[in-house]
């Protein structure tokens, strides 16, 4: 429970001019209308009874797809620069499907937001798949489609979101669509999906884009302990959930030992890879404590981790923690930019935090605010530490379809009713409204 002790006393520093603020959803957790798009791997997958906590689907979700003009007015009266949304490639391939996008983006326009789209937010087209090296080509096409459709009036970009948790939950351990239990097997989804990233760079310049990025999930990981079998477990984790995504694009290389798993002509796609980026985004949520393996399954925000991964993760102690029980560490986003700073050096493009947020129930939503307070103000000392940082989204704008939890995890600074779908707007918006309203505030004198 927080206590007005907690709630943010001090002025918020100041942002550098041109600082974009925004907030983030994805297409598949909130628009609903599943019937007017074709199905994606995620309908299959939430049709199996037991994969979704509490049972649900996200055929309707929050009806974005009919309400939109309704969320636009949030974000308009929200006060951000830009929204980041993603485009269901499904709904993209079916007939009118792109009409869609068009009226959203022209409703943002309008309203001054910034459109910024993902391209591929999880929700594969079913019949696709990930572990095929022709599905990196088949996202460029869709890419180029989506950017001949929107590209005189979306100028931001994102590739993927989150390819590591795609790769990790969705073909490793089989926690989210398309459910498969592939462990060290499943490297090459994340190959063909680092591919994909690239050709599509190639397909959005071709099409005239200018600022393009990614959305990559990146964390510290700590060592459970100094003893050398934990410190080598905590790397090889570094390794497969930040090193592995970032070192490609990047540097152009994998981490040592990884590159001789991964299919096809490695060194030829790695040209690709790397394309170079206009910014790279990053979506942070909590460090990770990791130690040796400890021969036992471990339960760890809502994943079974098996006992056979050569690594352990642990609890991060003394610390609140969030409905999900994830752990609130602030710091950890400055410990994770400057450390980007420091491995990547002139290589990382400016940074954009593309997700950063937490599940709390209720209106009155005062850990919400805490937790956003202190992350702002610790990019805030990554910026003063000289990272490069040019702008921070909170996720997410709804409470929205929480993947493998169903409704039962609230991120939204706007509370959804999902029986009547009615929005009501929590005290963090109203937070997030007062913040960018003073950080735009022309200082006097
Ligand atoms: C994903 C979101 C998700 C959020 C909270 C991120 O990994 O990009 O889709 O809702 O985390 O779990």
């Amino acid at each position: 429970m927080a206590t007005d002790d907690a709630m943010p006393a001090k002025p918020m520093p100041r942002f550098p001019d041109g600082f974009l603020w925004g907030v983030s959803t994805s297409a598949h957790q909130i628009e609903g209308a599943a019937a007017l798009r074709g199905p994606s791997v995620w309908d299959a997958f939430t049709a199996e009874p037991g994969r979704v906590k509490d049972g649900s689907t996200a055929a309707v979700a929050c009806d974005h797809y009919h309400r939109y003009r309704e969320d636009v007015a949030l974000l308009a009266d929200l006060g951000v620069d830009a929204y980041r949304f993603s485009v269901s490639w499904t709904r993209a391939d079916s007939p009118g499907g792109l009409d869609f996008y068009d009226r959203l983006v022209d409703e943002l326009c309008a309203a001054g937001v910034r459109p910024v789209a993902t391209l591929f937010h999880w929700d594969l087209p079913a019949g696709l798949d990930w572990l095929e090296r022709d599905t990196a080509a088949r996202f460029a096409e869709y890419v180029s489609a989506v950017a001949g459709r929107l590209g005189d009036r979306v100028g931001k970009w994102i590739t993927l979101n989150e390819p590591a948790e795609h790769t990790l939950l969705g073909h490793a351990l089989g926690t989210h669509a398309p459910g498969r239990k592939l462990l060290f097997d499943a490297l090459p989804a994340a190959h063909h999906q680092l591919l994909a990233h690239g050709l599509a760079v190639r397909a959005l310049r071709a099409a005239g884009m200018a600022d393009v990025g990614i959305a990559n999930s990146h964390g510290p990981t700590w060592p459970a302990s100094d003893d050398p079998a934990d410190r080598e477990a905590a790397e090889f984790y570094d390794l497969l959930l930040n090193r592995m995504f970032a070192d490609p694009l990047l540097t152009g290389r994998y981490p040592e030992g990884i590159g001789d798993l991964m299919p096809g002509d490695v060194a030829a796609d790695l040209e690709i890879i790397a394309e170079p980026l206009d910014w790279y985004g990053v979506n942070y949520y909590a460090p990770t404590r990791v130690g040796a393996p400890q021969g036992a399954e471990i339960e760890f925000g809502g994943v079974t981790l098996p006992a056979e991964l050569p690594f352990s993760v642990r609890e991060i102690e003394g610390r609140p923690l969030t409905d999900f029980g994830w752990p609130v560490v602030p710091e950890g986003l400055t410990e994770l930019l400057t450390g980007f700073r420091e491995r990547y050096g002139d290589r990382l493009p400016p940074v954009v935090i593309t997700e950063n947020g937490c599940s709390y129930e209720g209106l009155d939503d005062r850990d919400r605010i805490a937790y956003l307070d202190g992350h702002v103000r610790a990019l805030h000392r990554a910026v003063e530490a000289g990272v490069d940082v040019r702008g921070y989204f909170v996720w997410s704008l709804l409470d929205n379809f929480e993947w493998a939890e169903g409704y039962a995890r609230r991120f939204g600074l706007v509370h959804v009713d999902f029986a009547t779908l009615e929005r009501t707007p929590k005290a963090s918006y109203g937070w997030f409204r007062d913040l960018l309203a003073e950080q735009r505030r022309v200082p006097v004198g």
